[in-house]
This record gives C-alpha cells, sequence and structure tokens, in this order.
C-alpha cells in the first residue's frame, strides 16, 4: 500500500482496509514492545487545538508523542488568535511551518476539513460531529486483542447515531464487520454516512444495518457498544434525549440475547444509569479500561505512519 507519510486522518474514508490492518498491527506491536517506540519520533512536534473538553484523547496523544521522543502543545482557542477571528487558513498555514502534524477536536467536521485543505502537514481528526476515527482506531485494537478476528464479528450499537457511530460503521464496514446500529428513529445515523458505509461493505462483505429494535440488534452480539446519549454540543437536548433512548440503555436484560462471551465496549466518559447499567459496565464483560487504553497505542501508530 502507499505509505502513509504526509496524509490527513480526518475520518478513515481516506485509508484502504489494509492500511488499517497496517496500523492496527503497529499498534499492537508498539503495546507489546514499547522499547520500539523509543526515540521514532524525535524532534517531531504535534500542535493540538482542543474546541472542546478531554480526557483520553488529550492525555494520550501529549504522553503517547512524548514516549516516542517528540513533544505536542495543547493549543486553546481561548488563547490562539483563531478564537479572535484570524481566519483558518492562515492559522493552518502558519502552524504548519512550526509543526509536524495538528490535531483538532471541534464540533465542526467541516472546519477541519477546511482546516486540512489549507494545512500542509498532516491534521488529525480528534472528534468532530461527524467522526471520532482515533477512537475506532482504538475500538478495532481492543475487539482484535479480545476476539483475535474482526471479520465476520457482530459488533451492536446501541443509543445515539453519533460521530462514534459513524466512525464505527466505516471502521467496521473496512475490516468486514457485522455492524448493527440500534437507534429511535429520531436519533439515527447520518444517512450519508450509512450509506457510504453499505458502499465500501459491497467489497468487504461486511453487513451494514440498522433497527429501532434494540433486542434484534442484540441478538447473538458480540460486541456491544454504547455511548453516551447527548454528544457535546447537545447538552441542552439532554432531559428530551432521556426519554427517547430509555429503550436503548444496555442493561443485562438486553444483554441476554447477546452471545455468551460478547465483550463491552464504551468510549467513555460514561453516565452510568442512562446509557449503560453500572452492572455492565463494572461486570465481567466490559473491557472499558483497556479500550481507552488503547487510545494511546492506536495514535503511537497514527502519529508513527503520518510523521514518522
Ligand atoms: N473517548 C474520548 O475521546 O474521550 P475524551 O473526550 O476524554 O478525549
Ligand atoms: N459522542 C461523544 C463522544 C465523546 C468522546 C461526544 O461527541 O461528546
Amino acid at each position: 500500500p502507499a505509505s502513509m507519510t504526509g496524509r490527513h486522518l480526518l475520518s478513515f474514508l481516506e485509508y484502504s482496509s489494509e492500511e488499517i490492518n497496517q496500523l492496527l498491527h503497529s499498534a499492537k506491536t508498539y503495546k507489546e514492545h514499547p522499547e520500539l517506540k523509543q526515540g521514532v519520533l524525535s524532534g517531531k512536534s504535534l500542535g493540538m487545538i482542543f474546541e472542546n473538553a478531554s480526557t483520553r484523547t488529550r492525555v494520550s496523544f501529549e504522553v503517547g508523542l512524548t514516549q516516542m521522543g517528540g513533544h505536542a502543545l495543547f493549543l486553546s482557542p481561548r488563547d490562539l488568535q483563531i478564537g479572535r477571528g484570524e481566519p483558518v487558513r492562515d492559522t493552518a498555514q502558519v502552524l504548519s511551518r512550526y509543526l509536524d502534524a495538528i490535531m483538532i477536536r471541534t464540533n465542526s467536521h467541516e472546519l477541519v476539513e477546511e482546516f486540512a485543505h489549507y494545512a500542509t502537514v498532516p491534521v488529525i481528526n480528534a472528534l468532530t460531529d461527524a467522526y471520532h476515527p482515533c477512537q475506532a482506531l482504538a475500538d478495532l485494537l481492543t475487539i482484535q486483542e479480545q476476539k483475535g478476528i474482526l471479520k465476520g464479528l457482530k459488533l451492536a450499537y446501541f443509543g445515539d447515531g453519533n460521530n462514534v457511530a459513524h466512525s464505527l460503521l466505516i471502521a467496521g464496514a473496512k475490516m468486514g464487520m457485522h455492524v448493527v446500529l440500534a437507534t429511535p428513529s429520531e436519533h439515527k445515523a447520518d444517512q450519508e454516512i450509512v450509506a457510504l458505509a453499505k458502499e465500501i461493505a459491497l467489497t468487504t462483505e461486511a453487513i451494514i444495518e440498522e433497527t429501532t429494535d434494540a433486542h434484534s440488534a442484540a441478538k447473538d452480539a458480540d460486541v456491544v457498544y454504547t455511548d453516551v446519549w447527548a454528544s457535546m454540543g447537545f447538552e441542552t437536548e439532554q432531559s428530551l434525549r432521556e426519554q427517547s433512548l430509555a429503550a436503548y440503555q444496555v442493561n443485562e436484560e438486553l444483554l441476554s440475547e447477546a452471545k455468551e462471551d460478547y465483550i463491552f465496549l464504551h468510549c467513555l466518559p460514561a453516565h452510568r444509569g442512562e446509557e449503560v447499567t453500572a452492572e455492565v459496565i463494572d461486570g465481567s464483560h466490559s473491557v472499558v479500561y483497556d479500550q481507552a487504553e488503547n487510545r494511546l497505542h492506536a495514535q503511537q501508530a497514527i502519529l508513527a505512519a503520518l510523521i514518522g
């Protein structure tokens, strides 16, 4: 496959199944042999623009690059001139003259696309309203680690058809998985993204499905996934969403449909008693902390591929 050096990572739509496999392989290697990362990104700098809060993404990128010999800078739009109206095109071109890569978390996927258009170094999407690709790579790594394979596994996602759901659709489709989204009709995934995933599925033997019936989605699932009901930017809809999403809570009753050896994933932060019960997320099938740890290994693989 073509080298990944110098490329942006906005959604994984830009990457082939083979390239995603390469990233997974590299992440696994770094996890098993941490000595191999030393000095790999010596002298490299990553700018991290966070318009929204973050625990995992910020810390795993910053520590991840430090472990590889590089340096990450946390850039708040409150401090950058972009927060006072400096154009994206100027910010992107100027920062590209200092940095080896730029990571951005913002609500607007269009803004990240615009930034990537003008930047002359790789731009990494660290979560937008549309996608969360770094999370999806860590999710694939976690599933592969637990199940040994990805192809053919049934992943059932419950709740809001959001950024995380979209990235699972694309990543799952690329890897030949059976991805089912169970969402209420008023919180379905973006239908254009569902169509893109279905198109990819034609060449990978993946199965992409949507349903409003949580129980049918859970049936024989290998991987059960949920995320917050009100994503960043939608906080004012919290109480409305609690009503329409209540039937999609991941709890023991729903999980009686899943395979006996199912694993439970959640990108975190989690809300016990809302999208998932404490019994499930703190139970023996849950691998959420391995999943969170895998953000570090997955992103080290991404950084090495794009700027190594
Ligand atoms: N899962 C995730 O991206 O977490 P943070 O919002 O804490 O970065
Ligand atoms: N869907 C959530 C994920 C947080 C990591 C959000 O966008 O807030």
